[in-house]
């Protein structure tokens, strides 16, 4: 099993969709996803609410490992998204410690393993928190979508080094890279962000990135992966959707 992260403490900066599209991409792969949405905001969860598991997010920080088993097993046997959605309990994670909250939920994810998945997606809220933390520490792979506005330029270099700190403790964690995301390829503002990007960061940039589309909006709020919308405008967004997908299955070795 593979655990990957999305991660930017910048919110509004794709950070769902791309946990949501790849885990809808994975479920037609025949895989079994579980996505855990670690955000109060619970957008991840508001789109994959078809796919309810039962099991909570906040039940992901409890010492107790034998429930999830119980839980889980006999549930995963065949492709499916297990959604481990966002609940209200989740806030008072946010202040326990962070090395007791990630040794839990680090090693509810392993018994995540044990119960069948394929492949775990995690979608984190847009702070560097206990529950970021947590995340990153427990994953195999992290993933930063960004956006190409002064805001979020800003911020970049602190999440560069963020990943950059908890790769020492977390040795087995694999910097995927960021991927430009609502990119408006007519703004000069967003193509001179994405050069200096690429110029600041040549290893870090992932050949891949997504467009400032409104069928995808459309997407997440219907539920449905952009490639389900029927609008002719919706096909691009498909393709550099599936395209995302693609490169992360592969950087993941899932197969
Ligand atoms: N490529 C895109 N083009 C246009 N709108 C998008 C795109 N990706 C996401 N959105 C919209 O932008 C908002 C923020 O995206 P989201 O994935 O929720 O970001 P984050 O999880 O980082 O906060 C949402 O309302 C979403 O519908
Ligand atoms: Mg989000």
């Amino acid at each position: 099993m593979k655990t990957m992260v999305t991660a930017n403490q910048k919110g509004g900066v794709g950070k769902t969709s791309t946990v949501v599209h790849v885990a809808f991409d994975f479920l037609e792969r025949g895989l079994r996803v579980a996505v855990i949405d670690l955000d109060t905001q619970a957008n991840a969860s508001f789109t994959l609410q078809g796919h309810q598991s039962g099991y909570l997010a906040s039940q992901m920080f409890d010492l107790d490992v034998d429930r999830l088993r119980q839980w889980f097993t006999g549930r995963v046997d065949g492709p499916a998204i297990h959604l481990i959605a966002s609940d209200a309990r989740l806030a008072d994670m946010e202040k326990r410690g962070v090395s007791e909250a990630s040794a839990s939920f680090k090693a509810n994810v392993a018994a995540l393993a044990d119960c069948g998945f394929d492949v775990v997606l995690v979608d984190t809220a847009p702070s560097l928190g206990v529950g970021m933390a947590a995340a990153l520490f427990a994953a195999d792979y992290v993933l930063s979508p960004i956006e190409l506005e002064a805001y979020s330029m800003q911020g970049i270099k602190r999440m560069v080094t963020t990943i950059a700190n908890v790769r020492k403790v977390n040795t087995k964690l694999k910097f995927l890279g960021m991927m430009p995301s609502k990119v408006d390829a007519r703004n000069p503002r967003h193509l001179r962000h994405l050069d200096e990007l690429h110029k600041a960061y040549p290893q870090l940039m992932i050949p891949a990135s997504v467009g400032l589309r409104s069928s995808i909006a459309d997407a997440l709020a219907s539920g449905v992966p952009v490639w389900k919308i029927k609008k002719t405008a919706a096909r691009k967004a498909a393709k550099e959707v599936r395209d995302v997908a693609d490169y992360v299955f592969t950087k993941m070795e899932i197969a």
